[in-house]
């Protein structure tokens, strides 16, 4: 006889079903795992094996065969010793494999039959909604799980309880998805900045139509505490965005206890981040920094002391907003629908364009400095600005509060996207629209709204600044989001000479 359980493999977010056969047959005995399995797999049948002994349990003296079918999909990860142990139960009539069979189950076992907690729960729980199934998984996972809808949850953190629960002897309780969300106020505020008007206008900007934004500016300029505060102004996701993002984040096993991320991503790698890091991929298929910014922002801090392939595989993603990586004999492809923000030095000393402070090399040392990022990278950022340093007047007054809070400007964010959500729609029954960034086509030239006088402006700075079709759409969208914050039908000139004025060349371009 040949028992059946369910459980997955991951292909990018989408969890495809692999069934775990297993049978006893005469003959010398062995226990043999087949089916694509990599290492983690197959040092399951030392776990289980061990398992078994401790809990009492023995196995039969027979020839063991466990195939994971799909033979031809890559089984990797620890989330199939709990499936493998339930086969054997099932197969030794220990568990009823009817039941069992209407369920997805993911767990990793130790030796004294604890199961360990597992990443991609929530996309296995999301499928096993889908197919009408249960999911069987550890505990520590459970609120995760929950955040699935309305679909039967066991979760145990031994696998003695999934068999009580079976033989009815201690019936496991429905986890439930944990109701109150706490919003994450641990970043700074912009009133902490002083003076910088113009850079906070800008990553507000930024933040309110989703736009690329570079920083440029002296060390100590206030680059990075800009950016750090860019999170106090965002709004928090969606309930499908925070599903989608937390669907990334559990394939890493990088969840928050609460079992959803609901604040908007913020990720800021280091510039020593490999490739694989940042795009994803690599000998485990894991989705990378661009991936887990998702709906979100990513910081590249010190931008020109990045590995350049690392910064040039970011160009497709930032258009397309995926990223596919090529594995061995296929491509996955994760969602990357980013917000890019990064801060740079003009030149390696930091001060080029202070006449007292800047190096004898000035400005040789600032076109080699800047040299390091391409033009078509350079090309997809909105809005490129220049950070003066701080001035002293600003800096000595102690009681100085600069303009508005982080939670003013929020509102202003977060009423400049519900403007879009509600008009850049790709169809008529699509909801909720694109932000600006993400305006298209059509729909952009569209949604636009050009009056008149603003169009002229920006035909002159066309025929004047040579700007790529890129960087001319780009002035477009970052003017329909001025409009926007101005809360504006149309978008008018003084938008669009705004908007120009956040494409400051850096030098040499
Ligand atoms: N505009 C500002 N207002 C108040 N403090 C500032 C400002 N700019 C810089 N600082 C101070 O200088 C430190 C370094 O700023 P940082 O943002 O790291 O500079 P950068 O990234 O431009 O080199 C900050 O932690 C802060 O204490
Ligand atoms: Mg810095």
């Amino acid at each position: 006889m040949i028992s059946k359980v369910y459980t997955v493999a991951f292909e990018g977010v989408s969890a495809n079903v692999v069934t775990v056969e297993t049978q006893f047959s005469p003959g010398l005995p062995s226990f043999s795992i087949v089916g694509l399995a990599n290492k983690a797999v197959s040092e399951s049948k030392e776990r289980i094996r061990a398992c078994f002994q401790t809990l009492g349990f023995s196995l039969p003296c027979q020839r063991i065969t466990v195939n994971l079918a799909p033979a031809d999909l890559q089984k990797e990860g620890s989330h199939y010793d709990l499936p493998i142990a339930l086969g054997l139960m099932s197969a030794l009539g220990i568990v009823d494999r009817f039941e069992l069979e209407k369920y997805i189950v993911l767990g990793e076992i130790r030796l004294d039959g604890n199961i360990a907690a597992v990443n991609g729960v929530l996309p296995a729980a999301i499928k096993a909604g889908e197919n009408n199934q249960g999911i069987i998984i550890p505990k520590a996972c459970a609120k995760e799980a929950a955040w699935a809808g309305e679909i039967p949850i066991l979760a145990a953190d031994n696998i003695i309880k999934i068999v009580n629960h079976f033989k009815g002897k201690q019936v496991l309780s429905q986890p439930q998805p944990v109701k109150m969300l706490v919003r994450d106020t641990k970043h700074g505020d912009f009133q902490e900045i002083k003076g910088q008007a113009q850079a906070k206008r800008a990553v507000e900007i930024a933040a309110a139509g989703g736009h690329n934004l570079l920083l440029i500016g002296p060390p100590g300029s206030g680059k990075s505490m800009l950016a750090a505060r860019l999170p106090s102004i965002l709004p928090d996701l969606s309930p499908r965005e925070a599903l989608e993002v937390t669907m990334l984040h559990s394939l890493c096993g990088i969840v928050p206890e609460s079992g959803l991320v609901t604040a908007r991503p913020y990720r800021a790698p280091h510039h020593s981040a490999s490739l694989p890091a940042m795009v994803g991929g690599g000998s485990k298929a894991k989705p990378g920094e661009i991936s887990l910014s998702h709906h979100g922002v990513l910081f590249l801090d010190e931008m020109p002391e990045f590995n350049r392939q690392t910064l040039e595989a970011l160009r497709q993603p930032l258009e397309t907003n995926e990223i596919a990586v090529a594995r061995v004999n296929k491509h996955i492809t994760y969602p990357a629908n980013i917000q890019l923000i990064a801060a740079m030095n003009p030149c390696r000393c930091g001060f080029y364009g202070q006449e007292e402070k800047q190096c004898h090399r000035a400005p040789t040392c600032a076109k080699d400095y800047q040299s390091k990022i391409s033009g078509p990278l350079l090309d997809r950022f909105d809005i490129i600005l220049n950070v003066q340093p701080v001035k002293a007047e600003d800096l000595k007054n102690p009681n100085i509060i600069c303009g508005d809070s982080s939670k003013i400007i929020a509102e202003r964010v977060t009423m400049a996207r519900a403007l879009q959500n509600t008009r850049n729609k790709t169809s008529p029954d699509a909801s909720p629209g694109v932000l600006n960034s993400n305006l298209d086509g059509k729909n952009l030239y569209e949604q636009l709204k050009l009056t008149p006088n603003a169009k002229i402006i920006l035909d002159k700075a066309l025929d004047k600044l040579g700007l790529s079709a890129r960087a001319y759409h780009r002035i477009m969208r970052v003017s329909r989001t001025i409009a926007d914050l101005d809360q504006s039908e149309n978008t008018d000139h003084p938008h669009v000479a705004e908007a120009l004025s956040y494409r400051q060349m850096i030098i040499g371009r």
